[in-house]
């Protein structure tokens, strides 16, 4: 080992150049130890000089130990900056690393919407339920007399073929109509009557117009003395709040129903919009038949009313503007969407 020279002492001011230039180069704390090592370890730059001192001659030693004191802590303090510096570093990279975006949209459940069919149902029950209707519900499997005998449609009654009926075990069927609704309503409650059996209706029929499940609303209003008049008045009433408009005229076509005398079939026509003028079905109905009074337990010479059936799906298509029966049961969540706010 040898003393330090007046050289390296000459040098001193470059030891603090050399140490800020090593740490500054340091990106990580580790690296920044290892440099450290060099200038202040053991064996570093700074121990050797300290360690030549004892080589100096006697007079010079105080002076040259205080000046490489004052080196080795100003490499000291260029220590601790890059510290700093490299913590402080090392803190913001992780915080941008972690940072949150609070204005990201949150993760949210598909939220879902009700079927246009059922806001239909709704939309009925509610109107209906305004101007004083009670609101029925019954089974979907029916017995053959609710659905036919007792709605005057007996055993190998030719109207009986209009129905392509979906049967099940012991006799039982899917309901294929709203109708037999009146008759369980009926048969529980005293006159007057004034209800409507919104449901699922079941008949052996697929294509572009025709689903094998499809939905209904039976009305039914009997009293002492219930008209035509009073049917005609009522519906029209329905079909105004249901479309919202005024705009929209009824007629009554001759028809044919086995439990309606006599029956009729409702057509409707928008007085504007893209199907102003062209008449549409919208539903049967009809004077109850005095057969089906009686079933009803009712005597026909008192009570007398009248029955309305009408499909959903149709009132649907129309207030939307739907075309294609099949969209209502495929489940596409571009078309339900239109329809969940
Ligand atoms: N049940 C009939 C059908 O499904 C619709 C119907 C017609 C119901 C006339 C009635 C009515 O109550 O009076 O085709």
């Amino acid at each position: 080992m040898t003393a330090p020279s007046s050289d390296s002492l000459a040098n001193l001011e470059r030891v603090v150049e050399d140490a800020n230039t090593a740490f500054g180069a340091t990106v990580s704390t580790a690296e920044l130890e290892q440099a450290k090592a060099r200038f202040l370890g053991k064996s570093g730059v700074l121990s050797e000089l300290l360690k030549g001192l004892g080589r100096l001659p006697a007079d010079q030693r105080p002076a040259a130990g205080s000046r490489i004191n004052v080196v080795k802590q100003q490499v000291e303090q260029a220590l601790e900056r890059r510290r700093a510096e490299l913590s402080q570093a090392a803190l913001s990279a992780r915080l941008a690393e972690e940072a949150i975006d609070i204005t990201l949209p949150g993760r949210q459940r598909g939220g879902g919407g009700i079927h246009p069919v059922v806001r239909t149902w709704q939309r009925i029950e509610e109107i209906f339920a305004s101007i004083g209707f009670d609101v029925a519900d019954g089974p979907e499997i029916e017995t053959d007399w609710f659905n036919f005998t007792a709605l005057n449609q007996p055993e190998n009654h030719p109207a009986r073929s209009m129905h392509d009926t979906f049967y099940v075990e012991d006799g039982l069927l899917l309901r294929t109509h709203t109708s037999p609704m009146q008759v369980r309503y009926a048969r529980q409650h005293t006159p007057p009557i004034r209800v409507i059996a919104p449901g699922r209706t079941y008949r052996v029929d697929s294509d572009a117009t025709h689903s094998p499940m499809f939905h209904q609303v039976e009305g039914l209003w009997i009293g002492e003395d219930v008209s035509f008049a009073d049917l005609k008045g009522v519906y029209t009433d329905f079909l105004r709040s249901f479309f919202e408009t005024d705009r929209l005229r009824v007629r009554f076509r001759p028809s044919f129903f086995p439990f309606t005398e006599p029956s009729a079939e409702i057509d409707m026509a928008f007085d504007s919009g893209p199907l102003k003028g062209r008449w549409l079905e919208i539903s049967g109905a009809g004077q109850v038949h005095p057969a089906v009074i009686r079933n009803f337990g009712l005597d026909p010479e008192r009570w007398i009313g009248f029955a309305f059936g009408s499909g959903l799906e149709r009132l649907t298509m129309l207030r939307y503007g739907i075309d294609d029966l099949r969209l209502f049961f495929e489940g596409d969540l571009r078309f339900l969407r239109q329809f969940s706010a």
